[in-house]
């Protein structure tokens, strides 16, 4: 019994961080059949090169499904665009789609 806690207790000490902060943020709104894959926004990758602030909250509210991102507004030059636009980052044209939806 005691050893069942104690294995218990150092599980819970050893168990990793919620990583949902870490992890991808796939975009869901996109996911109808015969249409390209959802978008996934790798936080990590990004997390890599920018500080937390780089996008929240002026660009990103920090709540995943909270932001009204579509394609004419990346395109536009907001949301993901900001970057996504061939200096910061690779530029959204038909050789890249499959870079965010996968
Ligand atoms: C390059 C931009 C960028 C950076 C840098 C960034 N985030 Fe995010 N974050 C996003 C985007 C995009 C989403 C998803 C928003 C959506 O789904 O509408 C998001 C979502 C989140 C969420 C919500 C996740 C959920 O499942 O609801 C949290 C929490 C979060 N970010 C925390 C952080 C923290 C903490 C940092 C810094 C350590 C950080 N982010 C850095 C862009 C960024
Ligand atoms: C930088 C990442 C990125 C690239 C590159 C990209 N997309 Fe998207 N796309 C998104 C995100 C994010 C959304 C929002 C999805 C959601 O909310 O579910 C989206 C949404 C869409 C939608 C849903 C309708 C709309 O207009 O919002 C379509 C269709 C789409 N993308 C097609 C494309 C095509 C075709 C390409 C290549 C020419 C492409 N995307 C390239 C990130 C990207
Ligand atoms: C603050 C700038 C910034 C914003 C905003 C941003 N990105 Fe990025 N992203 C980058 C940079 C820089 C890279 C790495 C350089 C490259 O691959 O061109 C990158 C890389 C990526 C990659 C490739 C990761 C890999 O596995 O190699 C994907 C996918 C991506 N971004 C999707 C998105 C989506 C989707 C959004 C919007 C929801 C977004 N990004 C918003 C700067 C940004």
């Amino acid at each position: 019994m005691l050893a069942v806690l104690v294995l218990a207790a150092i599980a819970a000490i050893a168990a990793p961080p919620r990583l949902a902060m870490l992890g991808d943020v796939v975009f869901p709104r996109h996911t109808g059949p015969g249409e390209l894959p959802p978008a996934v926004f790798p936080h990590w990758v990004h997390r890599m090169q920018f500080k937390c602030y780089a996008c929240h909250d002026a660009l990103f509210q920090m709540k995943a499904g909270a932001n009204p991102v579509t394609m004419d507004a990346i395109q536009a030059g907001k949301f993901c665009g900001i970057c996504h636009n061939g200096k910061t980052a690779f530029a959204v044209g038909f050789t890249t789609c499959n870079r965010c939806h996968r």
